[in-house]
């Protein structure tokens, strides 16, 4: 394995040398295996860096969309690039596998892993699906990339499939780069990575690789900047994207357990994170406290983590993370909690009985700039006071279409002014710059009662005093 080498800083001397396309073009052309937030953001970025681009999709609605130049989730800045792009004509989709494979060059695998429905491992039935569908496909050499997460093992299991259903003659090699994208924040953080991680087990295959991400050296060159690339073996690919994202929940259920002890001991928590934070050591991001993360990431990836790591005989060292789901969930309990004591019902042990209350509910993303409602902790707060009997009025600016799905039985309003009138209680669950950016005095005037819950903290309280709310944050005495 002569590039499974200890991590090195990008140098251009010590990348391996640029290979040709099977395909005989000038560049590798690419292919991304599943058009989900990751891989059409991925093709459509990657088009943008000046690549020839596919985009494979088994669901044929999301096919059409992006084939119309609608991207199927909201994402900033992606809509252009996608019309763009498409216009260029160098970005296309597909439902199938067979052109992707006379098509493409390198393969990005970029389908879904989720959380298992009978435990907490990675279904890992998508990228058994794409992969065999493609390598039985292939009319020659190619390089399929595994970008997907996954747990460790997946990538040699990956070239295992490969090596069964593609021809041998072909020598199909596999690597793997995981990515790191934040929704809202993802055209950015394709086009100007903060790193690259790169496994590859052969010369051509690592020529290959840099070859398909030359576009983004060569856009960091023009702007004077550098990616950094990590180039390692496949296990430790595998293991970087675990464990930045267990470190990042981390990060947030240590300053969520602060919060706790913060509220009962008359602390603030928001000035002990900016206190904490000025020290570079510790750092002041990811220390927002609230109603804690959610999303298709961090909860998953923990879960899977963990089961993969008992699979493999050392679970106690993750013992931690299952302690940081736990404090993470007790924060969405804690808000409904919290609505019980505010609106002076008993929290019995079949938890309080708001029935007859009103509750405005603004958010329902799992965090804002997105339209993902997948583990939001906005929702799960919603179900959770909707389960206990309130009259439930919500409104998001992007993720209501997505809710109705998930929660079809509260009332969804059109309007941030909508939700707040006539309610009890006031739930602040997303912090959307709408909601950061409400004049407490109008909101004033359509509540019934003045009373808010701040579960991201993204109020200013003395705003909110001062036009007569009852203020609550979380973590806030
Ligand atoms: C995350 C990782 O950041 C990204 O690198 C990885 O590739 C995928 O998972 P994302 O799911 O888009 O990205 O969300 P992120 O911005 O990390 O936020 C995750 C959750 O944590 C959100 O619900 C957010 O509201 C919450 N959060 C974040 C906090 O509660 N407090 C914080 O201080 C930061």
């Amino acid at each position: 394995m002569p590039y499974s080498s200890a991590p090195s800083p990008f140098s251009p001397a010590a990348a391996p040398e640029l290979v040709s396309p099977p395909s005989g073009a000038a560049k590798p052309r690419l292919t991304f295996l599943g058009t989900g937030y990751l891989g059409a953001t991925y093709a459509i970025c990657f088009a943008e860096l000046g690549y020839e681009v596919l985009g494979v999709d088994v669901d044929a609605d999301k096919i059409a969309k992006l084939s119309a130049g609608e991207p199927p989730f909201h994402e900033p800045g992606l809509d252009e690039l996608l019309r763009a792009n498409l216009a260029a004509g160098r970005l296309r989709f597909t439902t199938s596998y067979q052109e992707a494979a006379d098509f493409g060059d390198v393969h990005f695998i970029c389908v879904g892993t989720p959380q298992r429905d009978d435990g907490l491992s990675a279904d890992l039935s998508y990228v058994e699906q794409a992969v065999t569908a493609l390598a039985v496909a292939l009319p020659r050499k190619a390089l399929i990339v595994g970008k997907s997460t996954v747990p460790a093992g997946t990538a040699a299991w990956v070239q295992q499939l490969v090596d069964k259903h593609a021809k041998p003659e072909y020598e199909v090699e596999v690597a793997w780069s995981p990515e790191f994208l934040q929704e809202g924040h993802a055209v950015e953080d394709v086009l100007r990575p903060n790193r690259l991680v790169f496994a590859y087990e052969s010369a051509w295959a690592g020529g290959m690789l840099y070859a398909a991400h030359k576009g983004v050296f060569d856009l960091a060159a023009a702007e004077d900047r550098e990616v950094p690339v990590v180039t390692c073996n496949f296990a430790t690919a595998e293991l970087v994207k675990m464990a930045a994202n267990s470190f990042l929940a981390t990060k947030i259920s240590f300053i969520n357990a602060m919060s706790e002890v913060c509220e009962v001991t008359g602390a603030d928590v928001t000035l002990l994170a900016r206190a904490i934070g000025y020290d570079p050591r510790i750092g002041n991001r990811y220390l927002q406290a609230g109603v804690g993360f959610g999303g298709g990431c961090l909860p998953k990836d923990i879960r899977a983590f963990q089961a993969r790591v008992q699979e493999l005989g050392a679970g106690e060292s993750l013992r931690f993370l299952h302690e940081v789901d736990l404090i993470n969930q007790r924060r969405r309990t804690r808000v409904l909690k919290l609505a019980a004591q505010l609106l002076d019902r008993p929290f019995g042990p079949a938890g309080p009985d708001l029935s007859g209350t009103r509750i405005g509910v603004l958010g329902a993303t799992f965090k804002p700039n997105t339209d993902d409602v997948r583990d939001a902790p906005a929702l799960a707060v919603a179900t959770l006071l909707h389960k206990a009997g309130a009259d439930v009025h919500l409104y998001d600016p992007q993720g209501m279409e997505n809710a109705r799905t998930v929660l079809p039985d509260i009332t969804y309003e059109p309007t941030m002014a909508a939700a707040v009138a006539d309610s009890d209680l006031l739930c602040v669950l997303t912090e959307w710059t709408e909601f950061r950016n409400a004049d407490p005095t109008v909101l004033g005037h359509l509540a019934r009662a003045k009373v808010v819950i701040d579960g991201r903290n993204c109020l200013d309280p003395a705003l909110w005093i001062a036009a007569g709310w009852d203020y609550h944050g979380m973590g806030r005495a």
